[in-house]
């Protein structure tokens, strides 16, 4: 399908009262088949597929009145403190935002946010907090417009998600969510997410245990990381192979098949850090205690036959995945022979999650 950017444009009556309070909470999220370079306006190379995270939130209150003045009046405030350095990004995302959302021209906003997960830990908040925030942005013009769909509701804010931070239109949905034109998907397209039905019941309650080697900031912001395949000697290739790779993944997600999984998941993972290695300027991103903790997951899943594997973002932390079933055994693993690679013995246990909700 061919989606116009022209249905998101609101065409409706501002009521001269527009005023209150709405709150979002909305998770991040992982991708198995990572979004990795992309076009003007946040259009994907390739298409991804990830899981929605449930125990990595970001909680977003937006309130909001009319107008005062002329120029735009918003306050900012992080875990309650007021935090101009964050609102600067919630600044330019509310003027990219605007010509799809016409009241925000109209309104002043004060917008409270705040992580269930520390924000040193090197986990990306944009993805929960670009969707929280989104989700926010909707609730206001569903008060507009009530006649909206349950359906428009979701596309959009994946929509919107997706113009402030490219792969937060994947945290809009839950567990298993695609983004991107994909051959044979007939829905998918480059502007918002899809969510994918056909899962097998083993990855509905999959585990993601993030193990914090690094708690420091990103070595490589992801606008820098997305422009290193403008002119990237693998560009095509990659752009094939994910691909391949996306479908391959929707297939073996179905099935259930977990050998598959392992083997795909961290072909992606590995190729994600392979195309940093190789771009000008190029960049390594894995810490030694990454590649301890890779091998030392091999050995384990040799010896003990658990289906479990890595993914990467672009960072040196690593998640650790594998069945429901499994949990007791590889967190015993985890504590015994892993926790002493991760910076201040640092980790976090998350899983699968359902989604964002709604919370006044
Ligand atoms: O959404 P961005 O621009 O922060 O890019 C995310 C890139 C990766 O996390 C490396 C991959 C992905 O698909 O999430």
């Amino acid at each position: 399908m061919k989606a116009d950017i022209d249905m998101f444009r609101g065409a409706y009556k501002i009521p001269s009262e527009l005023q209150g309070e709405v709150t979002w909470q909305s998770p991040s999220n992982i991708a198995l088949v990572k979004y990795w370079g992309k076009y003007n306006g946040q259009i994907p190379m390739n298409p991804s597929v990830s899981f929605t995270l449930s125990e990595s939130k970001t909680k977003t209150t937006l309130k909001f009145r009319p107008k005062q003045k002329k120029s735009v009046q918003y306050d900012f405030f992080f875990e309650g403190k007021k935090a101009p350095e964050f609102g600067q990004k919630a600044l330019s995302f509310l003027e990219k935002a605007t010509p799809f959302l016409p009241f925000i021209s109209e309104l002043d906003f004060e917008i409270h946010t705040s992580n269930t997960f520390p924000h040193s830990s090197g986990i990306a908040s944009s993805a929960s907090g670009m969707s929280a925030l989104s989700l926010c942005l909707m609730s206001i013009e569903q008060k507009c417009n009530p006649t909206i769909s349950p359906d428009f509701f979701y596309q959009k804010s994946s929509f919107l998600s997706r113009i402030g931070s490219g792969s937060a239109c994947r945290s809009v949905f839950g567990s298993v969510v695609e983004w991107g034109v994909l051959d044979g998907l007939s829905e998918s397209n480059d502007l918002y997410a899809l969510p994918i039905q056909d899962v097998h019941p083993v990855f509905r309650d999959y585990q993601d245990t993030i193990l914090l080697v690094d708690e420091g900031s990103k070595a490589v912001s992801s606008t820098v990381g997305h422009s290193l395949m403008n002119r990237h000697p693998y560009r095509e290739t990659r752009k094939i192979q994910a691909g391949k790779n996306a479908k391959s993944i929707l297939e073996v997600l179905r099935q259930g098949d977990l050998e598959s999984f392992v083997q795909l998941v961290e072909q992606e993972a590995l190729t994600l850090h392979a195309l940093m290695m190789m771009s000008h300027p190029y960049f390594i991103l894995m810490k030694p205690n990454t590649l301890k903790i890779i091998q030392q997951l091999w050995a384990f899943r040799e010896q003990s036959g658990v289906p479990l594997c890595f993914t990467l973002d672009a960072g040196a932390n690593v998640h650790v995945m594998y069945p429901g079933n499994d949990k007791e055994t590889v967190m015993s693993w985890i504590k015994s022979d892993i926790v002493e690679y991760c910076q201040n013995e640092n980790y976090i246990c998350d899983h699968v999650g359902k989604g964002p909700k709604k919370l006044t």
